[in-house]
């Protein structure tokens, strides 16, 4: 039988606000409940035999939330990197952030942590871990389209050449292979800016399950779903 595992799992992990609402806590609580979800999840994932699991924990867009929800993310963040990264590198858990981590709203003590984290784990293979960070997808295809407009202005690059893999080579992390498997939990059904490029034959899968109450028997459920879909990329059934 064909190895039918998604080689690459990327999660919009949604639903901590509404999770800590419904139990009369303040967001962050919901925020702070999710990291249980999460490394739950990597375990899962590392059992089911993903390769890469990419999870979105902060949009460009997530700045527009309060100053104080903001911090917390921000301080809570630092705080498991700091606390975390043995527990991945000891899995075999490559760490990469995607996204824009320089920013200046992003403080320097949390680049550091992230260039720590990305430090200790660098030879790790067992599965690689991409933190979409202060992410953006159009962010991302601008960043690449403005790279290729000046390196073609300084002569270093054919305008006449560009074709999708200028663009994909360009991209935050240009070995990251495109998704299978894509996972948002909470009932919200949309994209919110995720791996626009990436996602263009990604299968996705919506669950209602909120984020903190994800784990990895909801991981290997959808995995089963992914497992029964026909991928056709564009052809017909075979
Ligand atoms: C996802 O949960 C986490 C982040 C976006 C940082 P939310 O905070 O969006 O939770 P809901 O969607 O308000 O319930
Ligand atoms: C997407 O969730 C971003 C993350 C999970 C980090 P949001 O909760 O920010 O998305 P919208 O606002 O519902 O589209
Ligand atoms: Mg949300």
């Amino acid at each position: 039988m064909v190895d039918r595992t998604p080689h690459h799992v990327a999660i919009i992990m949604d639903g901590n606000g509404r999770w800590a609402a419904a139990r009369g806590l303040p967001r962050t609580a919901g925020h702070a409940a999710g990291e249980e979800a999460l490394f739950n999840i990597v375990h899962g994932a590392l059992e089911a035999g993903v390769k890469w699991l990419t999870v979105f924990t902060f949009s460009t867009e997530n700045w527009s939330r309060s100053d104080d929800e903001v911090a917390f993310l921000m301080g809570f963040k630092e705080d498991l990197l700091t606390r975390r990264r043995d527990e991945l590198h000891d899995l075999g858990v490559r760490v990469l952030f995607l996204g824009d981590r320089d920013d200046p709203r992003v403080s320097d003590r949390l680049r550091k942590r992230i260039r720590e984290a990305e430090e200790l784990t660098v030879d790790d293979t067992e599965m690689t871990m991409v933190f979409a960070f202060n992410y953006g997808s159009r962010h991302e295809i601008a960043r690449a389209a403005r790279a290729i407009a000046l390196e073609a202005a300084a002569g270093d690059l054919d305008p006449g050449s560009v074709d999708e893999a200028t663009v994909a080579d360009r991209l935050g992390i240009p070995e990251m292979p495109d998704p299978d498997l894509v996972i948002r939990t909470s009932g919200e059904q949309r994209i919110s800016n995720y791996l626009l490029w990436q996602t263009a034959y990604s299968e996705f899968i919506f669950t209602d399950t909120l984020w903190p109450d994800f784990r990895t028997e909801h991981l290997l459920e959808c995995i089963e779903e992914y497992q029964a879909r026909d991928r056709r990329y564009g052809g017909v059934d075979t």
